[in-house]
């Protein structure tokens, strides 16, 4: 079956400042290429040719500048502007319309930054008719990010960047979810600071005992800080 994409390369990169006042944070160098080159790579090795890129206002010419319609690198982009920072759920659900309500869909952010190859995440998800997966990777600083309650094969529940981490892995921005995810994005109301969270939609699908997971081979980054860049720069360079 032919899978969509969509990546999320918005948001303002608070901890990145001051160079994300000149750029958006997806554009800044990492290795030979701008940071979002890499999730769209990702995607065409996989096979995903339609891809959706969520963009705010900062940059927008930029991003056309250098990626066009996306051809050389092989694949099909479509743009859509994210008008002001509302989170990540938020910036998914721009992508309704571009995915059907029975398409299966994977969802990078733009700033995670991996070394395996997402072909055997994309079977699993498929061949399991899971309704939503994420992938996992044991990091030594849990607190930074969305940790999750593993129940067998499935997520019981993820907190987001929990003081008290039940576990050392990690939720990392990969995403896999059917067209029903939107339906599920009305349903949630902002955290406390004022943002539709993906951990929120997650916890839905948990709650129904529908979220799947994998552990992503290889090794990963998380690009948002200037130690997680200095890594990402060399590993890709
Ligand atoms: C977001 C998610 C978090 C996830 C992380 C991975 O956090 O909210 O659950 O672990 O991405 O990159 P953010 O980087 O927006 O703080």
């Amino acid at each position: 079956m032919e899978m969509k994409g969509v990546i999320l390369a918005g948001g303002s990169g608070t901890r990145l400042r001051p160079l994300t006042r000149l750029v958006n944070k997806h554009l800044l160098p990492v290795g030979p290429y701008p940071m979002i080159q890499y999730a769209i790579q990702k995607m065409s090795q996989a096979g995903i040719q339609d891809i959706m890129l969520i963009i705010g206002k900062q940059s927008a010419g930029l991003y056309l500048d250098y990626l066009g319609t996306g051809s050389e690198f092989g694949v099909n982009l479509t743009y859509k502007l994210q008008e002001d920072a509302g989170g990540i759920a938020q910036a998914l659900a721009l992508a309704e319309g571009f995915i059907q309500p029975d398409d299966k869909f994977v969802v990078i952010l733009g700033d995670n930054l991996f070394e395996s190859d997402l072909g055997k995440y994309i079977e699993a998800f498929v061949n399991h008719q899971y309704s939503s997966m994420v992938l996992l990777k044991e990091v030594d600083d849990p607190s930074r990010y969305g940790v999750p309650i593993l129940d067998g094969d499935r997520i019981r529940m993820i907190e987001e960047k929990p003081a008290d981490p039940k576990s050392n892995y990690c939720v990392t921005g990969i995403y896999f979810y059917n067209g029903d995810v939107f339906d599920v994005i009305r349903t949630i109301k902002p955290s406390e600071r004022g943002e539709l969270e993906i951990t929120d939609v997650n916890n839905r699908y948990a709650a129904m005992n529908r979220l799947a997971y994998r552990i992503l081979d290889g090794w990963w980054t998380d690009a948002g800080t200037f130690s997680s860049l200095l890594e990402a720069n060399e590993r890709l360079s």
